[in-house]
């Protein structure tokens, strides 16, 4: 969701700042801009698209200057163009921005009528002409950026340059992450320390409202009101190579690869293989006096916490309610004393997830995230946090932060169970070995390819599919509903195999094929039928299986993907993975760009 990044050293600045922006594209790749400044000039070049544009413009025409700033951007306001591109700015200021300034409207009315004149629609362009303003009133870059920040209103990460100010960079956070990096005589800011990570593991995190002032030799912080703030540089642990797309031919086909190793590594965090128990980290809470849960997420996060509330259901006899985060925040829900809130989120950025964190932690809920980004935003607000150990994702679409998501809620929902008396010792062994036998199952269902492919064909050639799945089994379904829709544009809704009969059956005939997720188990029976139900009515369908469950299925399905045999427990994670193979399959025969999909970013950061 417009990553930022700016720096100011002793080597030429665009290459940097490009790399840089390479690792950021992911949070955005409608247009992408540098901004130098040049013998004190600021000079800048942008390009609408992909971020290669810009190092094609850059190569036409290349930037001097060892101090700049970056962006690459998801549109909010103003059209995707190299107009609207940012850095954004005057002769004397220019600034990157990521977020939504809500009052823009106004401040630039405000400034229209005293004379400032606008090039661009972009909201970010309000705040550069307000710094311009104050500039020219005579104020110095730091009073100036200062006493525009105050008038702002919404979101936002700002990094700014100012002409005449070789070593001066200033950077804001307010709702939207910023990280300032330290190097050897260089300094950076940067939306995430991912993009700096080859360039420093030095690294401070702003707290929420405050700004800084960057040298080439060091930082000043400061709170809203201008009074230094101290701060600390932390080393983080992503390593520099950590994003490379290691031969494979997308980020996408990398990550699905890296399901067994995540999911293991997640696992060795959450699992003494001494034991075979689950070992928590010491909570600040008893979880065996939790009264309810509320799962709250976004997206592929949301499911996954559809699934959790199964297993903690299921496992934990604990009431669990679970609500998009965008619906929960304004929901007004009556919240049980001393409940538990479960946050789920793979960047910790997601600006829906933070605010409804904010609202259960308000309501008087113990915080516990699961997250991917220990350093994140949510990270900061909650009470714990269970970290999945994904790496970065790269590709917009989420894969294996899904399933390592998946993994930790299994091994809450145990030591949940454990702490409520309500999963014998026996019982705990079961699920924890089913656990630890994931990533070896996981490793096995590359040998299906060529039947996801097969399934593939017939999907890809489809306008509309039905993805079905009853229990565990729905998230499943809803997560390879909008995998497929997400990087393959095919319009795909999933619905519970029960429900099929109350709507969605009218929509079956030959050009609309059913994906079932139905493994052998308890509700096979059911699913079954309602598979019957829609081949009765001429549906093509494709089943997700296991052995057992195949041998039911078949000459009810057009096609088989038939899964290892694993605990009821984990087997849909495993089917999670299939789901997620198919969607990649599908989005390579329809040849669309997988790993950036259009319109779509990562870490959405906007309400
Ligand atoms: C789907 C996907 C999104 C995210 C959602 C939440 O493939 O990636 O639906 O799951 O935007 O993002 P996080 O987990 O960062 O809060």
């Amino acid at each position: 969701m417009c990553g930022i990044v700016g720096v100011i050293g002793t080597n030429v600045a665009a290459p940097i700042l490009y790399e840089a922006l390479r690792r950021l594209e992911y949070r955005g790749y409608d247009s992408a801009g540098i901004a130098t400044l040049v013998n004190g000039h600021i000079e800048r070049r942008r390009a609408e698209g992909k971020l290669v544009n810009l190092g094609a413009a850059l190569e036409r025409a290349p930037l001097s200057g060892t101090t700049g700033i970056g962006h690459t951007r998801w549109a909010t306001h103003g059209a995707p163009t190299e107009g609207n591109a940012h850095p954004h700015g005057t002769s004397l200021v220019s600034i990157v921005h990521n977020g939504i300034i809500e009052n823009h409207a106004e401040l630039r009315a405000e400034l229209e009528a005293e004379g400032s004149v606008f090039s661009t629609e972009t909201d970010t362009e309000t705040v550069a002409q307000l710094v311009d303003r104050n500039l020219r009133a005579g104020m110095a870059p730091r009073e100036a950026a200062h006493a525009a920040l105050g008038r702002l209103h919404g979101a936002y990460a700002i990094a700014m340059i100012f002409a005449g100010h070789a070593e001066l960079m200033i950077g804001a956070r307010h709702g939207a992450p910023l990280v300032v990096g330290f190097g050897e005589d260089e300094m950076f800011l940067g939306s995430d320390s991912l993009a700096l990570s080859p360039l420093t593991r030095r690294i401070a995190y702003l707290r929420d409202g405050d700004w800084v002032v960057v040298s080439r030799t060091g930082a000043e912080m400061f709170d809203p009101e201008g009074n230094p703030v101290p701060f600390e540089i932390r080393q983080t642990a992503l390593a520099g190579g950590s994003i490379g797309k290691d031969g494979y031919r997308h980020y996408m086909d990398k990550e699905l690869h890296e399901h067994p190793l995540v999911i293991g590594q997640t696992l060795r965090r959450m699992i003494d293989p001494a034991t075979r128990r689950v070992v928590m980290p010491p909570l600040p809470f008893d979880l065996a006096a939790i009264p309810r849960a509320t799962i709250t997420a976004c997206g592929s996060a949301f499911y996954a916490g559809l699934l959790g509330r199964h297993w903690l259901e299921s496992e934990a006899r604990l009431p669990v309610d679970v609500d998009v985060a965008s619906e929960l925040r304004y929901r007004d829900a009556p919240l049980s004393a001393g409940g538990l809130a479960l946050l789920i989120s793979q960047s910790g950025e997601t600006a829906d997830t933070l605010a409804a964190l904010r609202a259960l932690r308000a309501g008087g809920q113990h915080v516990l995230s699961v997250l991917n980004v220990p350093e994140s935003s949510m990270a900061r607000d909650s009470d714990m946090v269970l970290e999945t150990v994904a790496g970065p994702e790269i590709c917009v679409a989420s894969t294996k932060a899904f399933t390592a998501q998946l993994s930790v809620l299994a091994c809450l929902a145990i030591a949940t169970g454990r702490a409520r008396g309500t999963l014998s010792a026996e019982r705990e062994q079961v699920l924890v070995q089913a656990l630890l036998d994931l990533p070896g199952k996981a490793a096995e269902l590359f040998d299906l390819r060529a039947d996801i492919q097969h399934v593939a064909a017939i999907v890809a050639d489809a306008r509309d599919v039905l993805y079905l799945g009853r229990g565990a089994y729905f998230p499943v379904a809803l997560e390879g509903a909008l995998k497929l829709k997400e990087i393959s544009y095919i319009h795909a809704e999933a619905y519970a195999a029960g429900e099929m009969k109350h709507g969605p059956i009218a929509l079956i005939d030959r050009s609309v094929p059913v994906v079932a997720i139905a493994p052998s188990g308890r509700l096979f029976g059911k699913t079954a039928s309602n598979l019957q139900e829609a081949r009765a009515r001429g549906g093509r369908l494709i089943a997700f299986t296991d052995a057992e469950g195949a041998a039911g299925l078949r000459g009810i399905a057009e096609a088989l993907v038939v899964l290892p045999e694993a605990d009821p427990f984990t087997a849909p994670i495993l089917h999670s993975i299939a789901v997620q193979m198919l969607a990649y399959e599908v989005a390579l025969l329809k040849g669309t760009d997988v790993d950036q999909p259009r319109n779509l970013a990562k870490s959405v950061t906007v309400e």
